[in-house]
């Protein structure tokens, strides 16, 4: 019997260069958010300054980033993504230098809001470029990718904060001066040093093609059919592309004056809205962000210890999300997302109750309560981390897809600010273990909120849920 399926044409390497650079973008963003973890005790003792600064310091990037998103669609409408990855390349740079040479904590905070423009436009603008560029039968797992691109950064960035910490020794490098120059514990080489794989995805970035689909917009057809050449796509594939993309553009972007004029965008604007609050209220970056102050709660006194910890929490993530990787497809969107918040919320609530009780008397349960945390992590990873973004990229309606993924992306800036910039001061309000109650609690509620207005969208064509949607159908039912 002769098999009558074609057999896909394999893709050439430079196909594999173009996702694997784009996706560059998501290891930068991980990097810096993984980074600050390891630096903000030491930048606390070289600065000698208040909690409060500190948590300055922490957010002070995040809403460069809600900045860096909300210029994002301009930069790349009229600069192309390929120009837009290039200047957050260029900013990734000069942030991370002018931070690590900063004299006092008001230029750091400055030059951290800076760097965080860098990190709004590159996610933004990355996933586009990988989704607008890649082949349609490789599409998905480009985008994942890029998911798992920013795990591996903010493990890479523990990895390294753990060593220049603990165990590098930069004497050699500035003789005397080097105590006084660089402060206490090396933060600004560990901030510093993010500079270096900027610089390689700077120079890899110069190499990339512009997206075929914004070459397309802006008249340039001649063009966008030799980037698809480029990447030795075979002929038919490429003119099922061209046909796409032609589609596609027929249906010119009126975000605007569709949110004006259209309430059932406006319902799915507040759904990728409610998504976006939601993923950051679950709490994962008050690990992300302060994982060395929680295991000193836990009674970790050693900053090696502490370090350490970091990275295992890192490498956790990294691999829970290859469970979302998984099933996201095969299980479906929202039964992962229960059982995810049922793991984060319970979870979060053992942390809690643990941090409560006395662990001066019984250190056993300061380890009970990192063991928690950990599988708070992978209840987030393998859930809200993945998925709350892949339900943003179906719900809008095509002509208003880029307005509603600006204001879903922004959304989950401004939270994240707002989560990085407040729990010092909550724990120091409410107490270390309610601040985590407070997190178990939210991530219980969030149940009623996908059971009331989440749709399932697994399986099902964007253009249906369109039509869904604009047709007055509930939320719920988008997906059906
Ligand atoms: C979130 C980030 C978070 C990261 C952790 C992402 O999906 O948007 O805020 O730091 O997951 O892996």
């Amino acid at each position: 019997m002769t098999n009558t399926t074609p057999v896909p044409a394999k893709l050439s390497p430079i196909v594999y260069f173009i996702g694997f650079t784009g996706a560059l973008a998501g290891l930068l963003f991980g990097l810096d958010i993984g980074v600050i973890s390891g630096a903000e005790g030491l930048i606390q003792k070289s600065f000698s300054i208040t909690d409060q600064v500190i948590e300055l310091v922490v957010s002070s990037l995040l809403w460069g980033a809600v900045f860096g998103t909300l210029i994002s669609g301009i930069l790349s409408n009229r600069l192309g993504r390929r120009g837009a990855i290039l200047i957050s390349a260029v900013i990734f740079i000069l942030g991370s230098l002018v931070c690590a040479f900063s004299p006092d904590a008001h230029l750091l905070i400055a030059a951290r809001f800076f760097l965080g423009i860098a990190i709004g436009v590159a996610s933004f603008t990355a996933p586009l470029y990988l989704s607008e560029i890649s082949p349609q039968r490789v599409r998905g797992s480009m985008i994942s990718m890029y998911q798992l691109m920013i795990t591996i950064g903010i493990v890479l960035a523990f990895l390294s904060n753990t060593w220049l910490a603990n165990y590098a020794n930069f004497d050699w490098l500035l003789g005397d001066h080097y105590k006084s120059v660089l402060g206490a514990g090396n933060w600004r080489v560990m901030l510093g040093i993010v500079a270096l794989p900027a610089f390689l995805m700077f120079l890899g970035v110069l190499f990339l093609p512009e997206s075929p689909r914004w070459l397309f917009l802006k008249g340039k057809k001649a063009l966008a059919v030799s980037v698809f050449e480029r990447m030795h796509l075979p002929t038919d594939e490429i003119s099922k592309e061209v046909v796409e993309i032609e589609e596609s553009l027929r249906v010119r972007q009126n975000g605007f004056q569709m949110f004006r004029d259209n309430s059932n965008f406006r319902r799915a604007i507040g759904l990728g809205i409610g998504l976006q609050i939601i993923q950051q209220l679950t709490g994962i970056n008050v690990i992300m962000y302060y994982a060395p102050r929680i295991f000193k709660i836990a009674g970790f006194t050693s900053t090696e210890h502490q370090l350490w910890g970091t990275v295992i929490v890192g490498v956790t993530n990294v691999l829970a999300t290859f469970i979302a990787i998984a099933f996201v497809d095969r299980i479906g969107r929202k039964p992962i997302m229960y059982a995810g918040f049922a793991v984060m919320g319970v979870a979060m609530i053992a942390v809690g109750t643990l941090f409560n009780m006395d662990l001066e008397k019984s250190p056993a349960l300061g380890i009970w309560a990192i063991g928690a945390l950990l599988i708070f992590i992978v209840g987030f990873a393998m859930s809200a981390g993945p998925i709350i973004w892949v339900i943003c990229a179906e719900i809008f309606p095509l002509s208003g897809r880029d307005l509603g993924v600006t204001f879903s992306t922004a959304t989950n800036w401004i939270v994240n600010a707002i989560v990085g910039g407040t729990f010092l001061t909550l724990l120091d309000k409410f107490g270390n273990g309610n601040t985590f109650l407070l997190y178990g609690g939210l991530n219980a509620l969030f149940v009623i909120f996908f059971l009331c207005f989440v749709p399932e969208t697994k399986g099902i064509s964007l253009e249906k849920i369109e039509a869904n949607l604009l047709s007055g159908k509930r939320l719920k039912e988008i997906g059906r």
